[in-house]
């Protein structure tokens, strides 16, 4: 039976590679790190975009364990940027194209008894033949081995992959599992034995089917069994099950593997998108897996958190993972919380030649391969994002996508009209709204979709990217700005409630993210998101964040920092609060200035936002400061306090997790916000933090930082020691007379991970 062993920890590094390095030699040159690992760290913002494109070295010294000797011997790498070529003991063994992608490498024949030296060569150079690559591209690609590296050890017969295929007609689903195996032998009959398990684990289905097992890979479909009174999978009750397959020769388990999944149909229609026969109107934001400093090198904890600000704090229901395949504890997070995933391939604007064709579609199979049991993900993006036509590269690629799943739609991300529809979806990027193109962008939302795609009839419909460079927004920008932003973007997904032609509408884009020159604001940075690199929102975010239901939760978020300098004519107002609230009622110069309603202006959002647009005052009124107070069902819900003499008071530290792992590298996001006397953040206060750590805790970048917009993110990361320990985080706000803050971290093995 097939075992798994993390190798993160203790690998040594070196930016640089020569033919000579393979053997994994001369160490002492060597820096000693743990994955996940970027090529190089980067400063926040101002690196140079080539700083990352390099060819290095890695190297892993490995003994096979006695209980392993014998056994076939398989390397997993979960995401390597951007080609690598594998050595074991100083000879060639395999090499793989594609930064997003998983591959596998078996290095049975050439490990020996005693000490191993795994060397991987990794090339993070823009190769024009590797998808995204080959012109501009607006994000960056970082380098490095930045996900998982697994080792798997496995009798002759290994499950690489089971594709817990179903239809489901009224709550009942007819299950047909496809076995991917690799068998190293000749061919015989064996014996798949199916579980499937509840989310409760108790046995729902046990069968079995015999299956031909062939030489080398086969992939055998399993006759079809049904199971009844099924829980679907939704998004507002995501349930899960566990589908595992033995196979067996006899008495003799040769292999076993469990994969997690959910039952439910997704259909895309002209009209609309359903979910188990229930339309869903799609509202969400596209998402780049990457972080300050490290880049894409982010332990799967900081990926999972991505899903939960998604789900949790911004509300959404779908995210497009652009442009390329997101980490699998994304997914899986995506999954358990009941967020839609579009998934796409890598690529931004260029088709390259026939190798990066190729490249290409290996990046649809891998991607449809690896990713097939994740309920969440409703369709395949399968061309490269925003590319012009090219009907044979592209008919090939859907066929690919389609064979290997018919179940799910496919999709392709245009910017061009009139593109030829070869996929079941047309995707549409619908800048339509930018302010230079269209003066009453008020009016101009977004495009009807037979304009779009040039088609006398409709066909399934979807914006995937809005607003984005269309109007890019700093945390330290002023107050209008922000503003504007949170307008455009209630305006679109106000145009997207009200339209009955389109599966949804996803903005661009919830981070802001680094990228090249070509792009950003000079600084490197992308300022698009609804939220900062640091995942804290701006006013855009609200927007999203106050669609959730009042039942659930009270949101209101005033726009505004209700000072009067911060606006023309020296006045606060108007603002917008985004809120489910019924209204919201002004206190002003020391009375309430009025009751303020939903506006008619949105009217299409299940809770519009609130304008607030009268000011009764003068600007040489004394000025009293003000609150917005909110109302549901007629009572005092929410209450947000300005004073008028508003100064530096606290440093708010808010730590996402106290408990970590150690077994490998893990990490944990931290927020410091400078706030004033009630508690409002100060955006223009130029702050500087210090952080220290102890106890195997690290700081991901600098430990001195200046905070940007008023606030801090930053990640502590564990050093994989597997002893139980307790760290200390220690916070303090330099120049101020703000008392440090100190947290302590649980650091426990992970039991679920096994390290070599
Ligand atoms: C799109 C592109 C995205 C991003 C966005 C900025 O054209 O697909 O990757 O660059 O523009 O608004």
């Amino acid at each position: 039976m097939s075992e798994r062993f993390s190798l993160n920890p203790d690998w040594y590094f070196k930016e640089s590679f020569d033919e000579g390095d393979t053997a994994g030699q001369e160490l002492s040159i060597y820096r000693k790190i743990d994955l996940p690992h970027t090529v190089k760290e980067l400063p926040y913002n101002c690196f140079s975009h080539d700083e990352t494109a390099m060819r290095s070295s890695y190297v892993r010294k490995l003994t096979v364990p006695e209980e392993c000797r014998g056994k076939r011997a398989i390397l997993e790498f979960m995401g390597v940027m951007a080609r690598y070529e594998l050595y074991v003991n100083g000879q060639f063994v395999s090499e793989h194209r594609g930064g997003y992608s998983r591959s596998r490498a078996e290095i049975t024949g050439y490990l020996k008894d005693g000490e191993n030296t795994i060397f991987v060569m990794v090339d993070s150079s823009e190769d024009p033949q590797i998808p995204p690559f080959g012109k501009t591209i607006d994000y960056m690609c970082f380098g490095g081995i930045y996900r998982d590296v697994n080792l798997i050890f496995t009798e002759e017969t290994f499950i690489e992959d089971i594709l817990a295929r179903y239809e489901m007609e009224d709550g009942r689903v007819s299950l047909f599992p496809e076995i991917r195996i690799d068998h190293f032998g000749g061919a015989f009959d064996a014996e798949a034995v199916v579980t499937v398990r509840d989310a409760d684990r108790q046995i729902v289905k046990r069968f079995s089917r015999f299956v031909r097992i062939k030489s080398g890979h086969s992939c055998p479909v399993l006759d079809r069994e049904s199971l009844e009174d099924v829980h679907p999978w939704n998004i507002d009750n995501p349930y899960l099950y566990e589908v595992s397959v033995e196979l067996m020769c006899g008495d003799r388990i040769l292999d076993r593997k469990s994969v997690r999944t959910g039952f439910r149909t997704v259909s895309c229609r002209p009209d609309g998108f359903y979910l188990n026969g229930v339309k869903v109107k799609l509202i969400g934001l596209d998402r780049h897996q990457s972080f300050p400093y490290a880049g894409y090198a982010m332990p799967e904890r900081c990926q999972r958190a991505d899903a939960e600000i998604l789900k949790n704090e911004l509300h959404v229901n779908v995210v497009r993972t652009s442009h390329y395949l997101q980490s699998e504890g994304f997914l899986d997070r995506c999954d358990e919380l009941g967020l839609l995933v579009f998934s796409e391939i890598p690529g931004w604007g260029c088709i390259g030649d026939e190798n990066f064709k190729a490249n290409s579609h290996q990046d649809i199979q891998d991607m449809i391969i690896t990713q097939y049991n994740h309920p969440g993900i409703f369709i395949w993006s399968i061309r490269i994002n925003e590319s012009a036509d090219d009907d044979e590269f592209y008919a090939k690629s859907n066929e690919i996508a389609h064979d290997l799943d018919p179940s799910r739609p496919t999709t392709g991300v245009r910017c061009i009209k009139h593109s030829h529809l070869l996929e079941d979806v047309y995707a549409y990027n619908d800048f339509i709204h930018r302010t230079h193109e269209v003066k009453h962008y008020r009016e101009l939302v977004l495009v009807n979709q037979q304009a779009v795609t040039g088609l006398d009839y409709k066909v399934p419909f979807i914006v995937t990217e809005y607003s984005g460079h269309v109007y890019p927004v700093k945390p330290f920008d002023g107050e209008e700005r922000k503003l504007r932003q949170a307008q455009i973007h209630a305006l679109v997904q106000n145009a997207n409630y009200a339209r009955n032609d389109a599966l949804g509408a996803i903005g661009w884009c919830a981070f802001d993210y680094q990228t090249h020159g070509d792009y950003g604001s000079g600084d490197k940075i992308c300022y698009h998101g609804v939220s900062d690199i640091f995942r804290v929102p701006k006013y855009a975010a609200y927007v999203y964040s106050s669609q959730v239901d009042p039942e659930e939760e009270i949101v209101m978020e005033p726009c505004t920092l209700l000072a009067r300098g911060e606006n023309d004519d020296n006045k606060p107002i108007p603002f917008m609060v985004c809120t489910n609230c019924d209204y919201v009622e002004v206190e002003l110069y020391g009375r309430s200035i009025g009751k303020f309603f939903p506006s008619l202006v949105y009217c299409s959002l299940p809770h519009p936002p609130i304008m607030v647009d009268e000011d009764p005052g003068h600007w040489a009124d004394l000025w009293k400061g003000g609150t917005v107070i909110g109302y549901y069902k007629g009572k005092k819900v929410a209450r947000r306090t300005y004073p008028r003499n508003a100064y530096l008071a606290d440093l708010v530290v808010k730590l996402d997790d106290t408990r970590l792992h150690n077994t490998v590298a893990d990490a944990t996001r931290i927020v410091a916000t400078f706030v004033d006397q009630c508690g409002n953040p100060l955006p223009y206060y130029n702050g500087i933090v210090q952080v220290e750590t102890s106890n195997n805790l690290r700081v991901v970048g600098p430990e001195i930082i200046a905070t940007v917009g008023g606030h801090i993110g930053f990640w502590i990361r564990t050093k994989p020691t597997g002893r139980e320990e307790t760290g200390a985080v220690t916070v303090r706000a330099l120049n101020t007379k703000i008392p440090e803050k100190q947290f302590m971290i649980k650091l426990t093995p992970d039991p679920g991970v096994r390290c070599l």
